[in-house]
């Protein structure tokens, strides 16, 4: 709903309303529909941008891109931030003997980012064309990033530590990050690990520091800087103080100041931003188990020390909601049938490790407690056979109820679990950013 008056107004300035749906629009509702093509200078920036890679792609010319990356989970926040430093490199030195050439790559697959709704409305918002159009996916990526990486002048990686295993031969540039520092890339500059609510906040301030020591700003469009404010305001929770860093307020506030909405107050825009896309993010009630699995995937390779062990393939699985829901939510209702779907989709995505993050409140006394779980399954028919997987199964195991920073309690139901499957709760803070790691570091360690 264009209920806020800063968001209607800001809109209303630009472009005639007959562009914008008054409601928010269900994913399927816009696959649906027909591209609404985006207007704004951000839109036809990235949609020239595109154009010209695949152009000089095809004419050889692959060596003069970086491609600024975000991670394959594809939040609203991994891809303000690569747009946003795409932007900023390019810009920042059109004019100069060396001009750069950059690109925002979005590595979620094209049919998963249909599941994001916030991330459609923040598009919309920014009157960017429906359905990611004017940005490169790894879908249309032209050619293999085994092949690719070596040939490019080099990658940008934000919202994640490392690059995934497929782009291992590109140069890494720089790196922005609000994950635990994994070591690649030493030789990136900028190489910004930070503990921030938001790694577009990282991104931004640095882009800011940059474009105000040039001798001529280049022009900043109010699109991007709208979307940088709300990529802030729903990881930080509205900047709410349990949640937000000084850099991501500090930050806020220099990007407001530049936006439409500067004579609006820093907080209320905020929290503005953070209902509507925070109700659009949680809008995912029509989504099955499958979808669920898919909409927030980080997979990769991981080596292991020995040799007696192969490289082993490990997926993590962020879902907003309990086991117990979302057993309810499959066609039979019934705990094994979690275990098919999930099969199915691990079988497909071809992990050995699958890890689910669920978290929910859960409601007692009047009060909200958050709960998280953890759902560890290991697979014996990927690259690891049975006694491999029993063994892999037992080190993350031991490494998730012997790491100190979580407590965890088995599951209400644990007792009905098959070999190699378990589920566990626990209400500590830990999700995805501290369990991964873990399983990571067991998985390297694994003889
Ligand atoms: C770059 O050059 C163009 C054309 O001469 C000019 O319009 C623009 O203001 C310059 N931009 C910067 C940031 O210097
Ligand atoms: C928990 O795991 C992390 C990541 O492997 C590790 O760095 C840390 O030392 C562990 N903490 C404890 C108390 O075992």
């Amino acid at each position: 709903m264009w209920s806020l008056p800063f968001v209607s107004s800001a809109l209303l300035a630009v472009a005639p309303a007959a562009a914008f749906a008054p409601h928010i629009q269900h994913p399927d509702q816009i696959a649906m529909n027909t591209y609404e093509r985006g207007v704004g200078h951000f839109s036809e920036w990235s949609r020239a941008t595109k154009k010209e890679f695949l152009i000089d792609w095809q004419a050889g010319k692959e060596s003069e891109w970086i491609l600024v990356q975000g991670n394959e989970g594809g939040d609203l926040d991994s891809m303000t931030a690569a747009l946003t430093w795409a932007y900023h490199l390019g810009h920042s030195t059109l004019n100069t003997s060396n001009p750069i050439k950059a690109i925002a790559l979005l590595q979620t697959p094209t049919h998963a980012l249909d599941l994001r709704p916030e991330n459609q409305l923040a598009l919309k918002n920014s009157q960017m064309t429906s359905g990611h159009e004017d940005l490169l996916t790894i879908d249309e990526l032209p050619e293999d990033p085994e092949t690719l990486s070596p040939k490019l002048k080099g990658i940008v990686i934000v919202d994640h530590a490392e690059p995934l295993r497929k782009w291992q031969k590109a140069k890494i540039l720089s790196i922005f990050d609000h994950h635990v520092d994994r070591g690649a890339g030493p030789d990136a500059s900028p190489r910004i690990f930070e503990k921030t609510a938001s790694c577009t906040t990282i991104v931004a301030r640095q882009m800011l520091d940059e474009l105000e020591k040039l001798d001529e700003e280049y022009h900043m469009p109010h699109e991007l800087l709208e979307l940088v404010l709300s990529a802030i305001a729903i990881d930080s929770g509205g900047l709410d103080e349990d949640s937000s860093s000084e850099a991501d307020i500090k930050t806020s506030a220099r990007v407001l100041a530049r936006s439409n909405w500067k004579k609006k107050d820093l907080n209320q825009v905020m929290e503005g931003l953070d209902d509507e896309l925070g109700d659009a993010k949680k809008d995912l009630g029509h989504l099955g188990l499958r979808d669920l699995l898919r909409r927030d995937w980080k997979s990769d390779l991981v080596d292991t020390v020995s040799t007696n062990t192969p490289t082993v393939s490990l997926g993590f699985a962020s879902i907003p909601y309990s086991m117990d829901y979302q057993i309810d939510k499959t066609e039979f209702e019934e705990l094994f049938d979690w275990f098919a779907i999930h099969a199915a989709w691990t079988a497909e995505a071809r992990v050995d490790v699958s890890v689910c993050l669920n978290r929910y409140k859960k409601d007692e006394d009047g009060k909200k407690r958050k709960i998280r779980e953890i759902a560890l399954v290991v697979r014996d028919d990927v690259r690891i056979d049975q006694d491999q997987a029993d063994s892999l199964f037992q080190v993350i195991y031991n490494a998730l109820t012997t790491n100190g920073s979580i407590t965890l309690t088995p599951w209400h139901r644990a007792s009905e679990l098959a070999p190699r499957q378990m589920v566990w709760t626990h209400e500590s803070d830990a999700g995805r950013k501290v369990i991964r790691p873990i399983v990571e570091d067991a998985v390297m360690a694994w003889e």
